[in-house]
């Protein structure tokens, strides 16, 4: 695929495997567009982007913005959108993770979760669509875990928040089929980034000894799977081996149920005479 002149937005695109997926996307002529809070990170990344860029024409730009807030993530989109390419390409990075015993983490970090991991998802998402469906085209990729297709110990609040992710990708792939407009859903394993490093403080042991099973993935390595998933148009993403396999062992017959599953909404919608 050809990403030259792609209006992709990353949010999340200031640190780990959102900045990593912008060097890459940029490298390969994108427009990018990198979404987050603080304006420091997204000022650094856009400096460390310059140099990458092909040509004058393609653009680089940065909005900060709480992607919990569906406000702030009207306007953000509004803003990188109204005197631009439209959106092409929406990866949503942004993300938070915080493990321990459930019955000691306290009821602010289970809202959190879903705030930033789910919803920060979600509204991206309602604000770019109208735009992809009148266009009939896009691709929306979603970023949720290894711990978003299997319970792992410590993660009640992660998984839970992921596990959404996991099961509204699925949902939203078959109802934007129709309109060709993909969405994929990444399952990484651990990945060495600031995230990784703030969440190793609070990991109890038997995480750490379970998460020990999978290899931990450097953030380039995560965005050149998630590039290539794009490109090859994959409904999962599962960076490395280690993915692959879980993935393997616990949704084994999911493709097949997704073709099943599409052939029935193809034909509904060709008796009620819709297209
Ligand atoms: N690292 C791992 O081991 C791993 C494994 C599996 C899945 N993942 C998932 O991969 C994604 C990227 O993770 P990462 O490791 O690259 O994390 P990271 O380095 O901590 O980057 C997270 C990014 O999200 C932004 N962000 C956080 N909360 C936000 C909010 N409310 N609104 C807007 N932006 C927000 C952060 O910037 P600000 O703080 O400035 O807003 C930052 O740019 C996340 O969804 C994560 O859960 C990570």
């Amino acid at each position: 695929m050809n990403f030259h002149d792609q209006h992709t937005i990353i949010t999340g695109g200031s640190s780990g495997i959102g900045r990593a997926a912008a060097r890459l996307l940029t490298r390969r002529g994108a427009h990018v567009s990198i979404v987050a809070r603080r304006q420091g990170p997204l000022d650094e990344t856009l400096a460390e982007l310059e140099p990458l860029r092909g040509s004058q024409s393609q653009r680089l730009r940065a909005y900060s913005a709480d992607l919990a807030d569906w406000e702030q993530t009207r306007q953000a989109i509004a803003a990188l959108t109204t005197d631009g390419p439209p959106p092409d390409i929406l990866v949503n990075s942004a993300g938070v993770t915080h493990p321990g015993y459930f019955e000691e983490l306290p009821l602010d970090i289970f809202h959190t979760m879903m705030d930033v991991d789910f919803f920060g998802t979600l509204h991206p998402i309602k604000a770019v669509l109208p735009v992809m469906m009148e266009r009939r085209s896009g691709h929306i990729v979603n970023i949720s875990s290894m711990a978003g297709f299997m319970g792992v110990f410590g993660y009640t609040a992660y998984s839970a928040a992921k596990f959404a992710v996991r099961g509204f990708s699925d949902v939203l792939r078959a109802e934007m089929k129709p309109y060709g407009i993909r969405v994929s859903v990444v399952f990484p394993p651990d990945t060495d980034t600031p995230q990784l490093r703030y969440e190793n403080q609070f990991k109890p042991l038997e995480t750490r000894r379970i998460a020990g099973t999978a290899k931990t993935l450097t953030a380039d390595q995560v965005a050149q799977a998630i590039v290539r998933g794009i490109e090859q148009r994959r409904a999962y993403i599962l960076p490395g081996f280690d993915a692959w396999l879980y993935s393997l062992l616990l949704n084994g017959f999911v493709g097949l149920t997704r073709w099943y599953f599409d052939r029935i909404v193809a034909q509904v919608r060709r008796e009620r005479g819709v297209e």
